[in-house]
């Protein structure tokens, strides 16, 4: 069995994944409601590759009867590997690996889908260094075929065997990289939604031409502006203060804009209301 902690948009695309691929799925969030949202998630994702003839309906409840949703730890005892997917947050993610530490088998791997932040540090709230490892997933992760593969300091060779075995089950690419701020795909990716939050913010565009002018010239399959607002803004400002403090380079600084949008709660998709109108 496999775990995943949070069931927000990461957590319950990677509990979607792991059950679509056979695997039986325990899907932890801190409250039942939440929980239960996610499993709703799950659903209507599932409900999508059924209209499109994908899966058949049958197929799409035997991938749903596979993913178990609980507020309880403890059901995570007997887990093979668990994916921690909680808020852009080290004290939250330090204190869930602590937890999980103490509650799940010896030999179990203990994974992040942490987007910026240091495996190693994380691994830290731990006593199994060896067995923690950073398996970065993108969104829409039933989607997206790439699992950035994040080793820390001290996670062995055997822990990044298993994680690539179980990436390549379930159908993705894993790509290596190592355990620095934002990793390759945030230290690229956020650098460049915050230039165009910066464009936008000193009037070189509207929104609408920043995001078309790189749909259409640069082939990109979301505009900058509408993939921050599907990433979500608080999340884009968590990674950007990351990769300042940790990078110590002001390029790494978040626009104006995006900080005073987050701080009016217009966080994108998630709240209905970001650079565009949900
Ligand atoms: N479940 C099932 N199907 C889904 C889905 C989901 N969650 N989301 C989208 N789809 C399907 C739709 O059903 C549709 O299917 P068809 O193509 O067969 O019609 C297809 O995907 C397209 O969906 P949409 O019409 O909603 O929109 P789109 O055509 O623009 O595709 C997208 C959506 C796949 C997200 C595409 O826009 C895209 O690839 N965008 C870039 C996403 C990206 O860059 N992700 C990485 C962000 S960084 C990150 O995630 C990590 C981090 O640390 C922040």
């Amino acid at each position: 069995m496999l775990g995943v902690i949070g069931a927000g948009t990461m957590g319950n695309g990677i509990a979607q994944t792991f059950a679509a691929h056979g695997h039986d799925v325990t899907m932890i969030d801190a409250d039942a409601a939440a929980a239960e949202r996610g499993r709703a998630a799950i659903e209507k994702s599932l409900g999508r590759f059924v209209k499109k003839e994908k899966m058949t309906r049958d197929e799409a409840a035997t991938i749903l009867a596979r993913v178990t949703t609980s507020t309880d730890y403890g059901t995570l005892a007997g887990a093979d590997l668990v994916v921690e997917a909680v808020i852009e947050d080290l004290a939250v993610k330090r204190s869930v690996f602590g937890r999980l530490d103490e509650v799940v088998q010896e030999d179990a791997i203990l994974a992040t889908n942490t987007s910026s932040i240091w495996i190693t540090e994380i691994a830290a709230a731990t006593k199994r260094a060896d067995k923690v490892i950073g398996m970065h997933f993108m969104n829409p992760v039933p989607l997206m075929k790439l699992i950035e593969v994040i080793r820390g300091h001290d996670t062995s060779d055997e822990t990044t065997q298993r994680v690539f075995a179980l990436a390549e089950g379930l159908g993705k690419v894993p790509v290596e990289v190592n355990d620095s701020p934002g990793f390759v795909s945030n230290r690229v990716l956020m650098p460049m939604l915050n230039e165009a939050i910066f464009c936008l913010y000193e009037g070189v565009g509207t929104a609408e031409a920043i995001d078309t002018v790189m749909k259409l010239g640069m082939a990109h399959p979301m505009g900058p502006l509408a993939l921050a607002d599907f990433v979500g803004l608080d999340v884009c400002l968590a990674i950007l203060e990351v990769l300042h403090k940790d990078l110590g380079d002001d390029k790494y600084r978040p626009c104006p804009l995006l900080r005073k949008m987050v701080m009016a709660g217009h966080l994108g998709r998630k709240t209905g209301r970001g650079f565009y109108e949900y």
